[in-house]
């Protein structure tokens, strides 16, 4: 049965965040980087980046975060990220030329265990097909002391996805304070990042 109009432009909006790419690919990452720019700004002060670190972004979409870390990291630091969309890596690699970026899932990275001082997500678990799946992998990519910063906007991104996503199931953040927990990071904590992101973060023993 043809799906009602109103479904078919809420399966497109949510579309839009949860996997862009394809058609209109560009205008995609510059909508992503408006609505998300606030709480992205604030992720290498939360996870406290010093310069010189190897740092690991999933799901960097059209790179709302990567100004500054980039610049936290500093010219001897290096980030590297690894999104679902082979649109949204091919235009972060045209626009930061010096960071590294793959396509690649969250819970099936292509990288090497223990490689990166720290780890983070903005905005991208709540489109995992398991939370629990990515965290776990994650949790391999840190070195010890490592830090994992998940982030999400509790008021228009959850609630967009449990008006208009009936095929995601996000996670929230007791949800994720509990599967960070049992993926073995230890001091798992919430911080606000702006008045609707809040940021999970735990460390990796
Ligand atoms: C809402 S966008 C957020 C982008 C960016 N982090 C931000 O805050 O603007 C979600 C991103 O997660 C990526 N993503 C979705 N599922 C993924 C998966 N299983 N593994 C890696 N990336 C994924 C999408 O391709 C998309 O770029």
């Amino acid at each position: 049965m043809p799906k009602n109009p109103i479904r078919r432009v809420t399966d497109e909006v949510v579309e839009l965040f949860a996997h862009p790419g394809g058609r209109a690919a560009r205008p995609r990452a510059h909508a992503l980087n408006f609505f998300n720019r606030q709480g992205n700004r604030r992720v290498a002060t939360a996870l406290d980046l010093r310069a010189g670190q190897h740092v690991l972004e999933v799901g960097f979409g059209g790179g709302a975060a990567i100004p500054t870390t980039a610049a936290a990291l500093g010219g001897s630091g290096k980030l590297c990220g690894v999104d679902l969309s082979a649109d949204m890596a091919r235009l972060a690699a045209d626009r930061f030329g010096r960071a590294v970026f793959a396509c690649g899932d969250a819970q099936a990275l292509p990288l090497r265990g223990r490689t990166f001082d720290h780890a983070y997500a903005m905005h991208s678990h709540l489109y995992w097909p398991s939370p629990a799946a990515g965290i776990r992998e994650i949790h391999r990519v840190p070195r010890s002391g490592g830090r994992l910063l998940l982030g999400m906007d509790v008021v228009s991104g959850i609630r967009l996805l449990e008006w208009f996503g009936p095929n995601y199931a996000p996670a929230k953040p007791a949800l994720l304070v509990q599967l960070l927990t049992d993926a073995g990071f230890t001091d798992v904590r919430t911080e606000h990042l702006t008045r609707g992101v809040v940021a999970v973060i735990g460390v990796k023993p």
